[in-house]
């Protein structure tokens, strides 16, 4: 076990993507963190391009899995001795019309996005009252905060993952332990590189009215704030870091276009 001067983070999905970003962002401010994913050799690569042996840890687990969560949060014990904070970023989606969504797919994409933050978030718990509090960011997601087509599964478990962010909240402020949820807009991720299609990309400009992407590193800022004393009054939020796509509501294309051409 390594010196406990440190401040400790665990960040679940943290092989790639914002969870990766997430996990470098704590690791430039001094703190040390446990990085967990589903994708052993993805994290390994991840692990091993930080190159911070002493301030990291790799912990292959599925998240919607009780025994290997167990197992993962006696391995962060075992290694740091504490824990401050927790980023329950680890998240799957199926985008298939609702009457096409098998009960299977329903089932994995819940147990990921929402039961996996639920069993994580008891564990995290004792810890961080075991110093006195600490705080826990839940990934949810602009479809969350608003439907669309395709998402019957996912918009649901995080818009389900809004409200267990204030059910955990209100029961944890007693322990000092605040919850916030990071709500992504369209994010510049490897995959969204790889999979949106030119027309995809123009809907979001259009439909943003910060007109492009975020970046990976701008939802690490935003989650990392939330974890720091910079935000020890604030729990029970849902921020969405989106360039302003929840704000805009229904917005008219022919006055989107207008602006553009202003
Ligand atoms: N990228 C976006 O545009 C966007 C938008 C809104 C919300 N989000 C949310 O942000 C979070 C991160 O998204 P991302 O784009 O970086 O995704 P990503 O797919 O690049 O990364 C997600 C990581 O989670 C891991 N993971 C998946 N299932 C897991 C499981 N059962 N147990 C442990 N790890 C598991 C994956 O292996 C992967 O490394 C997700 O919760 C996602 O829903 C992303």
């Amino acid at each position: 076990m390594i010196s406990t001067v440190s401040k400790v983070a665990l960040v679940t999905g943290a092989a790639r993507g914002i969870g990766l970003a997430t996990a470098k962002r704590f690791l430039a401010d001094g703190w040390c963190v446990g990085l967990l994913d589903i994708d052993g050799a993805g994290l390994e690569r991840a692990v091993a391009e930080i190159g911070k042996p002493e301030e990291t840890l790799a912990l292959a687990c599925d998240i919607a899995d009780p025994k290997q969560v167990a197992g993962a949060f006696d391995a962060l014990v075992a290694r740091f001795g504490q824990l401050d904070a927790l980023v329950n970023n680890a998240g799957t989606a199926v985008f298939k019309p609702l009457l096409e969504t098998t009960h299977e797919e329903w089932q994995r994409v819940l147990a990921v996005n929402l039961t996996g933050p639920f069993l994580a978030t008891q564990l995290a718990a004792p810890l961080m009252a075991d110093r006195g509090g600490g705080a826990i960011v839940n990934i949810t997601s602009i479809s969350g905060l608003r439907a669309s087509t395709l998402r019957v599964a996912y918009g649901t478990s995080k818009a389900a993952l809004a409200h267990l962010t204030k059910q955990q909240a209100v029961e944890l402020s007693s322990l000092g332990i605040r919850v916030n949820a990071v709500a992504p807009g369209p994010v510049e991720t490897a995959m969204a590189k790889a999979v949106h299609s030119p027309e995809i990309r123009a809907d979001y400009r259009d439909a943003v009215p910060l007109g492009r992407y975020g970046l990976e590193e701008e939802l690490a800022e935003s989650i990392f704030f939330l974890c720091s004393d910079k935000a020890s009054y604030i729990t029970g939020q849902v921020l969405a870091v989106d360039g302003g796509f929840d704000a805009a509501g229904i917005g008219l294309a022919t006055l989107r276009g207008e602006r553009r051409n202003l």
